[in-house]
C-alpha cells in the first residue's frame, strides 16, 4: 500500500494504477464521476460487493450500478436490445444508467444486483472513472460514496468525512460537474420505465426512443417484493431461526452448524455471509429440497441487511 487507508490522493497515473491494483485485490476505492463520487469495488466479486454494503452501513441490500469503461463491455454482463443501443449511442458516456436483463453467464456478483435477474449498467463521463475501470480490467460496482442516509458526495473531502478508513483509497478528481445521481431507466420489460430522474431527462430519452416512458416509484425508496422482478426470493418456502433441517428441508447454516447443507460462513463472519447469501439461496432452491431452513444470523453490522432480506424471503407471498 502506497498511501495509508482512506487517503485522499490526486488522481495521477500512479494513483490510478494503485487504485486498480486495490480493486483487483477486492479492496474498495472511491472515485469521481460526472454525477457524484462512487464507492467502487470489483463487481464480479461477492466479497468485494459485501464490503461495499458494510462500508456504507446500509440496512438493506439495494441493487448497485455496475460501471464500465466502454459500451462494448456491457455485452458480456447483460442482454442489450435495440432500445439500449440507441440510448447508449446517444448518452454514453454520461449520467444515464440502464437496467437490462442479466445474462445467464454474467460474471456480475448476485449480491451486486441484490439477487435480481437484471443488472444496472452505466459508462461514466469522467476520465478518472474510466481510467480506473480500464486499468483494473473489471466492471466496477459503485453506489454513491457516503454512509447510508448521508447526502451524496460531490467532492473527495466529502467522501473522506463520511467513509474515512472504510475505503482503501480516495481518488481526488475535483468537484463533480453534474452533482446529482444518474438517471435510471429500466429496459428489462416491454415498457421502458423511468426509475430515477436525473440529468438525462424524460424528454431527452423519449426523443431518442420515440416512445413514452412509463412511470415507476422512485427506485431509492424501499420497494415491496411484489414490485421486484423474479429471483428476488427463492421459490421454495423459507423458515428462519432454524436449528436443524426438517423433512425435505435444506439447512443454510451460519457459524458452527454441523448439519448445514451449506454454510454462509462457518467462521461466523457477516461479510462472508453477505457475500454468499444470494448464491447459496439459489443453490438450495432446487430438488431434492422442498424448503429452506436458515440458521439464526446475528443482527449487528451487515446482519441487519442479511436479516432484512431473509425476512422478506420468508414472508408469505401472493400465490403461495
Ligand atoms: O450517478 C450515479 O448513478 C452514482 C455514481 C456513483 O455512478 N451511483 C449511484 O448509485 O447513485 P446508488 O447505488 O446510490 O443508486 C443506484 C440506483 C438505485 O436507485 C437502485 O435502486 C437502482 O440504481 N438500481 C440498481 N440496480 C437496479 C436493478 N437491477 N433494478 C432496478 N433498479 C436498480
Ligand atoms: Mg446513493
Amino acid at each position: 500500500m502506497k498511501w495509508p487507508r482512506g487517503s485522499v490522493v490526486p488522481a495521477t497515473a500512479a494513483a490510478l494504477e494503485e487504485g486498480a491494483r486495490l480493486l483487483k485485490e477486492g479492496e474498495l476505492v472511491a472515485f469521481p464521476t460526472e454525477t457524484v463520487y462512487g464507492l467502487g469495488g470489483d463487481a464480479t466479486s461477492d466479497l468485494a460487493v459485501a464490503r461495499i454494503f458494510e462500508a456504507k452501513g446500509r440496512p438493506r441490500f439495494n441493487p448497485l450500478i455496475v460501471h464500465v469503461a466502454s459500451p462494448g463491455e456491457v455485452e458480456r454482463l447483460v442482454t442489450v436490445d435495440e432500445r439500449a443501443r440507441r440510448l447508449m449511442a446517444a448518452f454514453w458516456p454520461g449520467p444515464l444508467t440502464l437496467v437490462l436483463p442479466r445474462r445467464d453467464d454474467s460474471p456480475v456478483s448476485l449480491l451486486a444486483s441484490a439477487g435480481l435477474d437484471t443488472v444496472a449498467v452505466r459508462m461514466p463521463n469522467h476520465d478518472v472513472a474510466r481510467g480506473l475501470i480500464a486499468a483494473a480490467g473489471l466492471p466496477v460496482a459503485a453506489p454513491s460514496a457516503n454512509r447510508s442516509g448521508a447526502v451524496s458526495p460531490t467532492r473527495a473531502a466529502h467522501v473522506a468525512e463520511s467513509l474515512g478508513a472504510r475505503v482503501a483509497l480516495i481518488l481526488d478528481g475535483g468537484p463533480c460537474g453534474v452533482g446529482i445521481e444518474s438517471t435510471v431507466v429500466d429496459l428489462s420489460g416491454t415498457e421502458a420505465l423511468l426509475l430515477r430522474p436525473g440529468a438525462v431527462t424524460r424528454g431527452m430519452l423519449e426523443g431518442v426512443l420515440g416512445e413514452r416512458l412509463g412511470a415507476a416509484a422512485a427506485s431509492d425508496a424501499p420497494r415491496s417484493p411484489g414490485q421486484l422482478a423474479s429471483h428476488y426470493a427463492p421459490s421454495r418456502p423459507v423458515r428462519l431461526e432454524a436449528r436443524e433441517a426438517g423433512e425435505g428441508e435444506a439447512l443454510l447454516g451460519f457459524g458452527d452448524t454441523p448439519a448445514a447443507t451449506l454454510n454462509l460462513s462457518p467462521a461466523g463472519d457477516l461479510v462472508e455471509a453477505a457475500a454468499n447469501l444470494f448464491a447459496m439461496l439459489r443453490a438450495l432452491d432446487r430438488p431434492p429440497f422442498t424448503a429452506i431452513a436458515v440458521a439464526t444470523i446475528p443482527g449487528e453490522g451487515l446482519g441487519e441487511a442479511i436479516n432484512d432480506r431473509l425476512r422478506r424471503a420468508a414472508a408469505p407471498r401472493p400465490g403461495g
